[in-house]
């Protein structure tokens, strides 16, 4: 039997008409679609916690924007400018990534998990040991610590509502009376900016062609984890934990119109599937304002103009990586976690032009290979334990990144 995230019935933070809401990462792309979802029904929210990484002078005015509690920066060197911006307000201000994680431990009803990469697994993970439900965005965190995730969220009796879209589809279409009858998850990938490339043009991709997605504007590391299909491997892994369910039931298939995000066949062979426009202010409005459906402002879908629905399999032999991350879905926590640190350092090294498009996938796997035989099999049972596998696993992909290009050089 799978698992909801409607599951169990009958507790009642989310269903306050008015609710807290802190947002993690709230100058990303996923923070300030939840500033507009938020926006739009002003009167439904009180907003304790509001933070960002580096860009003060953004974070400053989206605090003052929802009249936020606290606006906290990591970056202690930004601390300046956020206080000289939210100076007269009464919105208080701190730095550090530890600031975060204590912010993070302010009672509400919902917290918004958009920081991007394992960075945000502290801070998450706090929010639900202060029992806040969590709108997760931030796919990492359950990458890269799942088991641990969702025992902490089980002990603290706290739901995990999923905002990426495919599994905000996936939770829409589970029936509450039927889990027992899944019998298979599928979510969708638009195929991203390589969909009919070929390995060579590939080969000589660069990070402009890379970011240039289809469909989705989002931050840069989802973007280049879409153009190699690793965002689809580590949705897969995020699917298994938040349904509670196997490899061999998940299915991946490319639509590149992105207009079904995920169904799920019923073993009396109906299928359910969530339909919308690409816009993430769709699944985020379902999330935050959940059980109930309120007006969102996104164009509506209309079937007849966009015509033709496509679906196909996903070329394995092109998009490596989301090959790569099954394996490690079926290898345990040990390894989603290490391929997850190897795929934030390998991202980066793309960005930075250290590596080329296709070395991404092929650095993962060959981190992989090696922790397998080093640190394989590794229990996650603390914090401490997936924060040192982390840091392995990134240690790993620089050493491998760095030796290439001392080859080159
Ligand atoms: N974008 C989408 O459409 C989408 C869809 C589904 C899921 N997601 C997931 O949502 C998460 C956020 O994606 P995004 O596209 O919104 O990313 P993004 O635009 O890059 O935003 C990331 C946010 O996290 C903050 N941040 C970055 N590094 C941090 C650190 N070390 N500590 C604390 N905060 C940090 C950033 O602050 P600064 O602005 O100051 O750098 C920013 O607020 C990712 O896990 C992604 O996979 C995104």
């Amino acid at each position: 039997m799978v698992r909801s995230p409607a599951q169990p019935e009958g507790r009642t933070r989310t269903d306050k008409a008015r609710r807290t809401l802190s947002i993690f990462g709230a100058t990303g792309s996923i923070g300030v679609s939840t500033a507009d979802v938020v926006l739009q029904h002003r009167d439904s929210f009180d907003i304790e916690v509001v933070t960002a990484q580096s860009r003060a002078e953004e974070l400053a005015e989206t605090a003052i924007r929802l009249g936020a509690k606290h606006a906290v920066i990591g970056d202690p060197d930004r601390l300046e400018v956020l206080r000289a911006r939210l100076a007269g307000t009464g919105i208080g201000v701190a730095a550090g990534p530890a600031a975060i994680v204590e912010a993070a431990s302010r009672p509400v009803d919902l917290a918004v998990a958009a920081i991007v990469g394992a960075a945000g697994l502290e801070p998450t993970l706090a929010a639900i040991d202060a029992g806040a439900d969590i709108a997760l965005a931030n796919k990492e965190c359950m990458v890269c610590a799942g088991g641990l995730f969702n025992r902490r969220a089980a002990a603290a009796s706290v739901r995990v509502l999923p905002v990426d879209s495919e599994h905000d589809a996936i939770f829409q279409s589970l029936e509450a009376n039927n889990l027992h009858a899944v019998e298979r998850i599928t979510i969708t990938a638009s195929g991203g900016p390589f969909r009919t490339a070929t390995l060579d043009e590939m080969r000589r991709a660069t990070p402009a062609e890379a970011l240039k997605h289809p469909r989705w504007a989002m931050g840069p590391k989802i973007s280049i984890d879409s153009a190699t299909m690793m965002n689809k491997g580590l949705e897969l892994i995020e699917a298994h934990h938040l349904f509670d369910i196997g490899s061999a039931r998940l299915d991946v298939l490319v639509h590149p119109q992105s207009i079904v995000h995920g169904f799920v066949t019923y073993s009396d062979g109906s299928v359910v599937a969530q339909l919308g426009v690409a816009d993430m202010r769709i699944p985020i409005s379902h999330c935050l304002n959940w059980p109930r459906r309120v007006e969102t402002a996104t164009p509506r879908l209309d079937l007849a103009t966009v015509g033709t629905l496509s679906f196909e399999k996903p070329d394995l032999q092109r998009f490596p990586a989301l090959r790569v991350a099954r394996t490690a879905l079926e290898n345990g926590d040990w390894a989603t976690n290490i391929l997850n640190a190897a795929n934030e350092v390998a991202v980066q090294a793309f960005l930075d032009g250290a590596i080329g498009y296709l070395e991404i996938a092929a650095t993962v796997e060959a981190v992989l290979d090696v922790a397998t035989g080093t640190v394989g099999g590794t229990e996650l049972d603390t914090l401490e334990a997936v924060l040192t596998l982390d840091r392995e696993g990134r240690r790993l992909a620089a050493e491998r990144i760095d030796s290439r290009g001392r080859r080159a050089g």
